[in-house]
């Protein structure tokens, strides 16, 4: 059930559309749905001995060194992005999606760095030095579209203002891990279908998701042997109790947000449910390498939940529009059922596997 009022968001989004974006406080503020900005525990991560891991590793870290994607990331002749002729709506959303992507990207620059920055351990100094330029490359490309459209973020103020949520190491792994490897499985789904239907590309950055995703992929594999550094992680009971947190928290927070952007997704001629479940699909599948449990995404309380999921975090947010006692009670009931909601997803019985004993994988989707 989808208790927000047509006439209300109807009134909304002509409101809003008829706003001028402040695409840097959508950047800055920090919401359940936004990216964050993470800070850990530097000397713990520091102390991580990866020599149980080292042929891997060091393959892995050849292959990030030798810079596959150095001049991918430059506009050329293919760039032919048209701000002007593009629809109001889905201009509003289609910037709401870039500045969202930019602050993930940036998000992880920031992170890498710092790791980089505080380390001394030769390994883990080298891989975080070339994810952190990596991210930088992403967030640098993505602000250089948003310029064209006169609303770049500043990033070096973003460091500065954003607040930044602590994370010990192990949950920056299961969290960092997912988002690299939903990254990975977003761009490519975007770029397959955009490959399929070249007439819904209305614009010229999804042609550089190909390559950019093989990046994200490589992330997320370093992460899979720094969890397998320490065989704990994923196999504690704790742990996998926590591994099923993530996974349940990044796939319904991915499912909310992008059933935000219907215009977006319209453009794209994707179904939005269709498009998630592809990623989750491909993101659990992926996940196989390292995590002992799956979420299952076939089971019959999985999308209902989702929906109403998605309907509580519509009513919040028409409750926080209106203010007031009325507005403070309706927030309330709605975070409630919101929380009701994820024990529900959370409860879905997971499906247990045996992680393999070769973690590395390639990109083939
Ligand atoms: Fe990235
Ligand atoms: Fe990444």
């Amino acid at each position: 059930m989808n208790a927000t009022p047509k006439g209300l968001d109807a009134d909304y989004a002509e409101l809003a559309a008829s706003q001028p974006m402040d695409t840097q406080a959508m950047a800055t503020e920090t919401t359940l749905l936004n990216p964050r900005f993470y800070t850990t525990d530097f000397d713990e991560m520091d102390k991580i001995d990866v020599s149980s891991v080292r042929p891997e590793w060091d393959k892995l870290i050849a292959q990030m060194k030798s810079d596959p994607n150095k001049g991918h990331f430059k506009k050329n002749a293919e760039w032919d992005a048209d701000w002007e002729g593009m629809d109001p709506a889905l201009k509003r959303e289609f910037i709401d999606f870039l500045v969202s992507s930019c602050t993930a990207e940036f998000s992880g620059c920031v992170l890498y760095k710092e790791m980089k920055r505080r380390g001394s351990n030769k390994d883990i100094c080298e891989l975080f030095s070339y994810m952190s330029r990596d991210e930088a490359r992403h967030a640098g490309f993505i602000n250089d579209a948003l310029r064209e459209a006169g609303v770049a973020v500043n990033l070096g103020f973003l460091t500065k203002a954003k607040k930044y949520t602590y994370f010990r190491p192990k949950f920056i792994y299961y969290a960092t891990y997912l988002s690299e490897k939903i990254g990975y499985a977003r761009y490519i789904t975007i770029f397959r279908h955009l490959e399929a239907h070249p007439e819904q590309r209305f614009h010229p950055i999804f042609k550089w998701f190909r390559e950019w995703c093989n990046d994200e992929f490589s992330h997320g594999e370093a992460f899979a042997l720094l969890m397998r550094t320490d065989p704990k992680l994923t196999t504690s009971f704790a742990n996998k109790l926590w591994i099923r947190f993530f996974l349940t928290a990044v796939y319904s927070t991915m499912y909310v947000r992008d059933h935000a952007r219907p215009e977006f997704h319209k453009a794209l001629g994707v179904d939005i449910e269709w498009y998630d479940q592809e990623v989750f699909r491909k993101t659990s599948t992926i996940a196989r390498q390292v995590f002992p449990v799956e979420i299952d995404i076939d089971h019959p309380r999985w999308l209902p939940n989702l929906r109403r999921m998605r309907d509580a975090f519509g009513q919040m947010d028409t409750a926080k529009r209106r203010g007031g006692v009325g507005g403070w009670i309706s927030h309330k009931l709605a975070s409630a059922k919101a929380a009701a909601t994820f024990v529900a997803l959370y409860t879905i019985p997971v499906i247990k596997r045996e992680p393999p004993k070769d973690v590395r994988l390639e990109p083939v989707y």
